[in-house]
């Protein structure tokens, strides 16, 4: 059966050019080097594939950004170095052909899909030696329960920019703390690049977007709904609130929330500044929140403002 998101994506695409595919490393760079040559402004949005609906506001933001005559550039590679032994990587769902419809519909011109391998010294991981490490807002939250996470983030990122040479990068705010790291890469280490980072996209019941709801068993499905429910009612507190609450409260507050969905273990619940990412002694809006809960082995993160 077709996932929910792909009917009305995959109606339109035969009222679309099909998308280019670039497989080589060189003949990315090349392209986008002529590109900059001729005066084209590049708009650039990395995924690992399985795209859905989150991705596809990506690309649509980007295709808007650089306006008919730009181009846009979608990248979709499953980044090895990003997750831990005990992850994913092995079963993380791909579908290819789809995403190249989906693709198309949205309006890139092209689809950069490094094979396996090859971003890292030619299929040669252990002569790959240099990495990008961002070592302040990557401390915290997602850095802390996956530790080597954000080195391969920052690492595969940079690698994307030096091939794809864009003018503006979109990332999705679901992944905050990841656009955070990455903008301030950019800027440390002065890549001509401006980062937008794009709303969250949600199912009709509140659920974030992400490729790893698939994983996911309809009994575990009905309770991921458990990250935003926390998030709404820990916003509604906190606008309640003319002093702000106490982090530590908040959170005995939110356990009646978590507990009505039991097949959902929290990993970690924080309040902290947008800004900083620092752990926030006073909740009060403007803090952001951020959840992180498995699902079975499936580990699901959302976040937003309070
Ligand atoms: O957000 C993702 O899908 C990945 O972390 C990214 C940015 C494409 C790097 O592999």
């Amino acid at each position: 059966m077709l996932p929910s998101n792909r009917s009305p994506l995959m109606r339109s695409k035969r009222f679309h050019a099909p998308v280019r595919v670039v497989r080589s490393l060189d003949a990315m760079q090349s392209l986008a080097l002529a590109w900059k040559h001729e005066g084209q402004r590049v708009g650039f949005v990395p995924t690992m594939g399985y795209l859905h609906r989150g991705h596809i506001s990506l690309v649509e933001r980007a295709r808007r950004w650089a306006g008919p005559a730009g181009k846009v550039v979608v990248s979709i590679y499953v980044n090895p170095t990003q997750f831990a032994q005990n992850e994913d990587l092995g079963k993380y769902p791909r579908d290819f052909p789809r995403d190249l419809d989906l693709c198309a519909a949205a309006g890139a011109d092209v689809v950069f899909a490094p094979r396996d391998g090859a971003m890292y010294s030619g299929g040669q991981p252990e002569v790959h030696s240099t990495w990008v490490i961002e070592d302040t807002l990557s401390a915290g939250l997602e850095g802390r329960s996956r530790p080597t996470h954000f080195r391969g983030v920052t690492t595969v990122v940079a690698k994307l920019f030096n091939l794809v040479l864009p003018d503006v990068a979109v990332f999705g705010a679901k992944d905050f703390q990841q656009a955070a790291v990455i903008q301030r890469m950019a800027a440390n280490l002065n890549f001509p690049v401006r980062i937008i980072v794009a709303p969250t996209v949600r199912e009709p019941d509140g659920v974030a977007m992400s490729s790893r709801n698939k994983y996911l068993t309809p009994a575990q499905r009905d309770q991921a709904i458990v990250l935003s429910r926390l998030l709404i009612e820990a916003r509604k507190r906190v606008r309640a609130s003319t002093t702000g609450l106490d982090p530590i409260r908040l959170r005995e507050a939110l356990r009646p929330v978590a507990a009505v969905y039991p097949l959902a273990r929290i990993d970690y619940l924080e309040f902290f500044d947008p800004r900083t990412l620092e752990e926030a002694d006073l909740v009060r809006r403007g803090t952001r929140m951020a959840v992180a809960a498995f699902l079975g082995d499936t580990r699901l993160i959302d976040n937003g403002p309070l």
